[in-house]
C-alpha cells in the first residue's frame, strides 16, 4: 500500500499499569481515509492503545504524530480532529438524544445556530431523528451505540476511533453497525479506526487489519495479505477426535491434497481466525458472540 497519506504514525509506544505491560513498544501507521481495525483478544491492549492515542493516558515511552505533528493531549488540534467512542457508552440517561449531543457540542465549542444545524444532521445521519426528544436511557442497545458515535461525529472529526463498537448488541444489530460504519467511512470521508475482538468484524468491515496479542502487534496487512501468509485455502482434517489443518497458497494445491488424503476432510477459505491460530497458537475468542 504506497502512496497513501499517514495519517496516524505510532513508533515504539509503550505503556505499563505496575507490573503489567498492556502496550509493548508497538509501531504502526494508520492511513488516511481507511478504515482500519484493530483486532486482538480481551486483554491485548487494545484500549490502552486507544486511550494513549486519544489522550486519555500518556504513554512511558514512544511516539504518536498525527499528520506528522506530534501528539500533545493539552493542544487543542489534533483534539477538535478526533472523535471517540469508548467501550462502555457513557450517554447521560435522563438527557434525551439531542440533549446529549448539545452539551458534547458546547464542549467543543459549537454555539446557537451552527450547534444545532450539527445536532440536527448527526442525528439524521444516525437515523436517530425520531428519536431526538427520548431519553438517551430508554433507547435500545443498538441504538445507544449510534447516539455514541453520532455525538463523536458531532464536531466533524477527521478520524473516528471505536472502542468494541458492536459489544453487546444482536447479530442483527451487528450487521446494521458494520453498514453505519462504512457510511461514516465513505461519506464523511473520515478515517476509522476501530478495536474488535470479533474476527468476522475486523474481516467483513476493515481494508487493514493489524492483529495484536500481549501488548505486541503480531501482524499487519489487508485481511487478503494476512490470508496470503498462511495459505489462502485450508484443509481442514479429522483424525480420531482430532482436527488438524494444512494451509496451501492455491486452490489446485489444497484440492492435489485432499486427493491423496483417505479421511474426513473438508476445504474451505482460509479466516483470519486461521491467521490468528496459526500465529499464536490460540483461538481469539473461542468464537463466542461471532455475528
Ligand atoms: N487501568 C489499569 N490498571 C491496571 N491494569 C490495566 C489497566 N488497564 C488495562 N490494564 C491491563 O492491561 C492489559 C491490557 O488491557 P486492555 O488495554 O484493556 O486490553 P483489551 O482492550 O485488548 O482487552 C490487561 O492485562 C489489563 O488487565
Ligand atoms: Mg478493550
Amino acid at each position: 500500500m504506497t502512496g497513501h497519506t499517514i495519517e496516524i504514525n505510532v513508533t515504539g509506544l509503550t505503556r505499563s499499569f505496575g507490573k503489567t505491560l498492556a502496550v509493548n513498544d508497538i509501531s504502526f501507521d494508520v492511513y488516511q481515509g481507511e478504515l482500519f481495525a484493530f483486532l486482538g483478544p480481551n486483554g491485548a491492549g487494545k484500549t490502552t492503545t486507544i486511550n494513549l492515542l486519544t489522550g486519555l493516558l500518556t504513554p512511558d515511552s514512544g511516539t504518536i504524530n498525527y499528520r506528522g505533528e506530534r501528539f500533545e493531549p493539552a493542544k487543542l488540534t489534533v483534539k477538535q480532529m478526533i472523535g471517540v467512542v469508548p467501550q462502555h457508552n457513557n450517554l447521560d440517561k435522563e438527557l434525551t438524544a439531542a440533549e446529549n449531543l448539545r452539551v458534547h457540542g458546547v464542549l467543543f465549542g459549537l454555539r446557537g445556530s451552527e450547534l444545532e444545524r450539527c445536532i440536527d444532521f448527526c442525528l439524521d445521519f444516525a437515523d436517530l431523528n425520531e428519536k431526538r426528544d427520548t431519553p438517551a436511557g430508554k433507547l435500545s442497545g443498538g441504538m445507544k451505540r449510534k447516539l455514541v458515535i453520532a455525538r463523536a461525529l458531532l464536531h466533524q472529526p477527521k478520524i473516528l476511533f471505536l472502542d468494541e463498537p458492536t459489544v453487546g448488541l444482536d447479530p442483527h444489530s451487528r450487521r446494521r453497525m458494520w453498514a453505519f460504519l462504512r457510511r461514516i467511512n465513505l461519506e464523511q470521508q473520515c478515517t476509522v479506526f476501530l478495536t474488535t475482538h470479533y474476527i468476522e468484524e475486523a474481516e467483513s468491515l476493515a481494508q487493514r487489519v493489524m492483529i495484536m496479542d500481549n501488548a505486541k502487534i503480531i501482524a499487519a496487512g489487508t485481511p487478503e495479505e494476512l490470508k496470503q501468509r498462511v495459505g489462502q485455502y485450508v484443509l481442514d482434517i479429522y483424525r480420531d477426535d482430532d482436527l488438524e489443518n494444512e494451509f496451501f497458497a492455491d486452490r489446485a494445491a489444497a484440492l492435489k491434497r485432499l486427493e491423496q488424503l483417505d479421511l474426513s476432510v473438508r476445504i474451505r477459505e482460509t479466516t483470519l481466525e486461521d491467521v490468528f491460530l496459526q500465529l499464536t497458537g490460540k483461538r481469539i475468542g473461542g468464537g463466542k458472540g461471532n455475528a
